[in-house]
């Protein structure tokens, strides 16, 4: 019988199922209703020290539905870190704690670019006993105003830089999140590892309009008549975040061997965390898919990651970790493959385009679809 048990930077996981933060960790009452319902770990809700300075405006949502099926494949928000205040949230950090002393409790926190307010953060935030902490440099709106969050992960030297001050004074595991918003996400990955964080989270939301609505003309989601540009999220996002994924988990093979990853997109099924695992991460987050199905969402997905492992004969989480790394390559590579593979090679010959003057309109959906099956 194969086991989701994991152990991730010496913390013990019963699952690697763990609730990003976002509103599903937004106070201890829903944070012991994730550990009740069986979820591995909680990153709580962004948390700072003065949340006099973050307000929210409603509404902060906006949806993208298929086309056919009407199912929420993409979500936009605009919402800032939580906007409860440090006092409250050192309460019912230590409340949930206490009642569930053995369940992985990770703190995400965000500061503005000032040593002594991370040193302060860091160390209250240890004080009420959480087990890890996560690094938000990663929020894609409203606070890079304030050079908070992704202002911080967009530039690598400055993210060493606070990474550092982090690690001087934590004495629990630190993850740095980092924000999809860049050309390449090894340079912030590697710097955060460079400055000695154990684990890397990945991704935040990508930087998105989710839509213009036709009769107003307003961009969504819309306050007063207005917008700004919002996070997206959700299913529509997941291949991106595998990309990422690959690429960050590629940097700890080479170069960072023992540090951890937790990857974060779009994931809402067993399936969709598998694919994760096979690409290098040890646990995976899971934000928008809770708001979509509710807590209890964990136990198909448990059920669903151990028939694929019983499937493949894996006992442990390691026995496939990273497993699907090793399949690639350069697109040469893939050339040269495909070029000593004859039969592979008539066949596509016969089926699909080979060059691009080959495309024909009347059955331009066919060859595609071709292309698509290889
Ligand atoms: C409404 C909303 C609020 C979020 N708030 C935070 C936050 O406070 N801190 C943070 O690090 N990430 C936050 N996120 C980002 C998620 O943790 C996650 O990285 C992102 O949504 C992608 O995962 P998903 O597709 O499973 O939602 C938020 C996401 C959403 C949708």
């Amino acid at each position: 019988m194969p086991t989701l048990e994991t152990t991730v930077d010496g913390l013990k996981l019963p699952n690697p199922f763990v609730i990003a933060s976002g509103p599903p960790g937004t106070n201890g009452n829903v944070i012991g209703k994730a550990f009740d319902e069986g979820w591995g770990a909680v990153v709580c809700k962004t948390l700072s020290l003065d949340a006099s300075k973050v307000v929210n405006v409603q509404p902060r949502y906006a949806r993208l539905r298929a086309r056919d099926s009407q199912e929420i494949i993409g979500w936009e928000n605009i919402e800032l870190i939580s906007d409860r205040s440090f006092d409250v949230w050192a309460e019912e950090l230590k409340a949930v704690k206490d009642k569930y002393p053995d369940r992985i409790l990770i703190a995400s926190i965000m500061e503005e670019y000032n040593k002594d307010a991370w040193f302060e953060i860091v160390e209250r935030c240890q004080e009420l006993g959480v087990d890890a902490l996560e690094l938000n440099f990663s929020c894609p709106h409203g606070l890079p105003e304030r050079k908070m969050g992704s202002a911080m992960g967009e530039d690598p030297e400055l993210l060493e830089e606070v990474a550092g001050w982090v690690q001087q004074a934590a004495t629990v595991p630190v993850w740095a999140k980092m924000t999809p918003n860049v050309t390449h996400i090894e340079d912030p990955a590697r710097a955060a590892l460079q400055a000695g964080c154990q684990g890397i989270s990945a991704i935040n939301t990508i930087r998105g309009v989710l839509g213009v609505d036709l009769d107003t003309l307003r961009p969504e989601p819309t306050v007063e008549g207005y917008s700004t540009v919002g996070g997206y999220s959700s299913q529509a996002i997941l291949p991106i975040a595998l990309r990422m994924t690959m690429e960050i988990a590629q940097v700890i093979r080479d170069e960072f061997s023992g540090r951890t990853l937790s990857g974060i997109g779009g994931i809402e099924t067993g399936s969709d965390a598998a694919q994760f695992l096979l690409l290098g991460a040890d646990t995976v987050q899971v934000c928008t898919g809770v708001m979509k199905y509710g807590y209890g969402m964990v136990r198909s997905m448990k059920a669903d990651l151990l028939a694929f492992m019983e499937k493949h004969d894996f006992e442990t989480l390691d026995d496939f970790k990273g497993h699907s790394l090793q399949y690639f390559t350069s697109h040469s590579d893939l050339v040269k493959r495909q070029a000593e593979a004859q039969t592979a090679k008539s066949k596509v010959k016969e089926e699909t385009v080979g060059a691009d003057d080959q495309w024909r309109g009347n059955e331009f959906v066919k060859q595609s679809d071709a292309l698509a099956r290889g």
